[in-house]
């Protein structure tokens, strides 16, 4: 009789293993792009009906509402991005959600060619360009002709150079979106780098590569500078990577997404079979050796296989046991700062309003009290929403000098971006050498929408490949996700 009761036992955990195995349970922390574009990928390459497909995925967001750094503000009943606002044309992975989630594409206006770009130093305008309130694309496309030839005559062929060191980079960067066959899985976000031939970037400073390619110090000090300080909030000593990343961020072609970027997220989870936990933090993640246990502020525990952290750990507190290693970083904060209102040309030294440009970028001094200012919409001529940016908070007296009229502000504080430090050290994408996913690491190599969801992409690859062997996917199912009307069009 026991013995029998013995062999039931056996067959009973044997089943139980197999089960959990087949079905496993995958915990996703973050609902970021990096956090619902890892549950998309776990569920396209699963080929219907098979295992994997069957799987939990939970996915825990401490706000409530999901995004994570996309996020949109409304000011005077107006919403803007808020956060990470622009893709870039070759954004392949943004570009494929947009469409299987019938979102529609828009062009900021920061990225119209005649939009008008000066360099404050802090007394002067050290390089304006000219703008012109004329309406029509004529006299516009004159305008950022004469606004080309401008740039030209003070920066030289430097920016020739300066497009060539961005465009080898973009193009190795293409490498990740190659087939299974050529492409492998890759472990480490150094591994993943040295593939595509990005890896040295990252051991040295924008600065010392520029230096290489022979860029002019005056295009460094000014015009870089000004981008790296858009996007990243930081000098040009950001890593060689960071930087070429942030440089193709200021090229033309650039979009976004009609209503908010944060609705790739949304609409990628809302497909994926997902179990929403909103406004439920993890708190702490316990290595049971079969599965995880994962305590959250809703003194909840969920048992999960798999566990992937989908958001930067550098300002988390979760409490990991057996205790995990990484490389110390910090977050850059951005403080976004938004106006409605009027910008005080006086403040400028200048006469009138028109006269200060819809984008005032800045040189690296640490006296100036702000990155960068510009218009996101001009109501009317007296009436308009500004965004500023800035690595500490902007007092109402410092607004109060910068801007005449200020109708509405809106502050937030943003842990925007890792701080970039050549020779940059990764975290591993696998943290404890079993299920322990981490998909940020590669943010530490540069930190966009699309990055992240490259690196979701492998992590996804990387977690069905160790649970269930190599995964020979066929794009199939992928595929019959868009619509054959979608499908006719790509061809056209
Ligand atoms: C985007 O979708 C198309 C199918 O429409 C597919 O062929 C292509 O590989 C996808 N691109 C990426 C980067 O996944
Ligand atoms: C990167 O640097 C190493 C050592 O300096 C060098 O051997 C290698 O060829 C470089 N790789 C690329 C892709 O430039
Ligand atoms: C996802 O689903 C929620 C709830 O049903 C809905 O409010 C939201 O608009 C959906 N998102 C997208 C992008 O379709
Ligand atoms: C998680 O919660 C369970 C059940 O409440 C508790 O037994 C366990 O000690 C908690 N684990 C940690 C690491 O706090
Ligand atoms: C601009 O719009 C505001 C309302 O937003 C209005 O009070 C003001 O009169 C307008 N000014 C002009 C010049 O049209």
């Amino acid at each position: 009789m026991s013995s029998i009761l013995a062999i039931i036992i056996c067959l009973l955990a044997l089943f139980t293993q197999s089960q959990s195995l087949s079905s496993p349970t995958v915990c996703i922390i973050g609902s970021g792009i990096a956090g619902s574009s890892l549950a998309h990928f776990l569920r396209s390459y699963s080929p219907p009906n098979s295992p994997p497909s069957a799987a939990r995925i939970l996915l825990f967001e401490r706000n409530g509402i999901v995004g994570g750094r996309m996020a949109t503000v409304t000011i005077s009943g107006e919403t803007f991005e808020a956060g990470a606002s622009i893709l870039h044309p070759m954004n392949y992975h943004a570009s494929n959600f947009t469409k299987l989630l019938n979102l529609k594409r828009r062009i900021p206006p920061t990225s119209m060619s005649s939009f008008s770009l000066g360099i404050w130093n802090g007394n002067k305008f050290v390089f304006k360009t000219l703008t012109f309130e004329f309406k029509n694309p004529f006299v516009q496309k004159i305008v950022s002709f004469a606004n080309s030839l401008y740039m030209l005559l003070r920066y030289g062929f430097s920016l020739f150079k300066m497009n060539s060191f961005v465009e080898v980079t973009v193009n190795k960067f293409l490498k990740y979106y190659q087939s299974f066959e050529t492409r492998p899985t890759f472990e480490t976000v150094d591994e993943m780098l040295q593939w595509a031939g990005l890896y040295n970037l990252t051991t040295c400073t924008l600065q010392e590569e520029l230096v290489n390619v022979a860029l002019s110090p005056l295009l460094i000090q000014e015009l870089v500078t000004v981008i790296t300080r858009i996007n990243y909030g930081q000098s040009v000593y950001i890593s060689g990577l960071a930087g070429a990343v942030s440089l193709a961020g200021s090229g033309g072609g650039l979009w976004s997404i009609e209503g908010g970027n944060w609705q790739m997220a949304s609409g990628l989870i809302n497909r994926s079979d997902i179990e929403l936990h909103l406004h439920e933090e993890i708190l702490s993640i316990f290595n049971l050796g079969e599965s995880y246990e994962l305590n959250s502020t809703k003194g909840r525990s969920y048992m999960c296989e798999v566990t992937a952290i989908a958001t930067p750990l550098d300002e988390l507190n979760i409490q990991f046991t057996p205790p995990i290693s990484i490389p110390e970083r910090q977050l850059q904060h951005t403080h976004a700062t938004f106006v409605r209102g009027l910008l005080n040309p006086g403040y400028f030294g200048l006469q009138t309003v028109s006269e200060i440009p819809e984008l005032v970028g800045t040189i690296e001094d640490p006296d100036l009290p702000f990155s960068s200012i510009s218009i996101l919409k001009r109501h009317n001529e007296t009436d308009m929403t500004y965004k500023v940016f800035s690595r500490k908070a902007m007092p109402d007296s410092l607004l109060d000098n910068i801007f005449s009229v200020r109708k509405e502000t809106i502050r937030i504080d943003w842990g925007a971006y890792p701080h970039y430090k050549a020779p940059e050290v990764f975290a591993p994408f696998i943290l404890d050498g079993q299920h322990l996913y981490y998909v940020n690491a590669f943010e530490n190599a540069a930190s966009t929408m699309e990055t992240s969801a490259v690196a979701a992409e492998n992590v996804a690859r990387l977690i069905l490949s160790r649970l269930f062997g190599e995964v020979s996917l066929s794009t199939s199912y992928f595929m019959s996700s868009f619509s054959d009307d979608e499908l006719l069009h790509a061809e056209l």
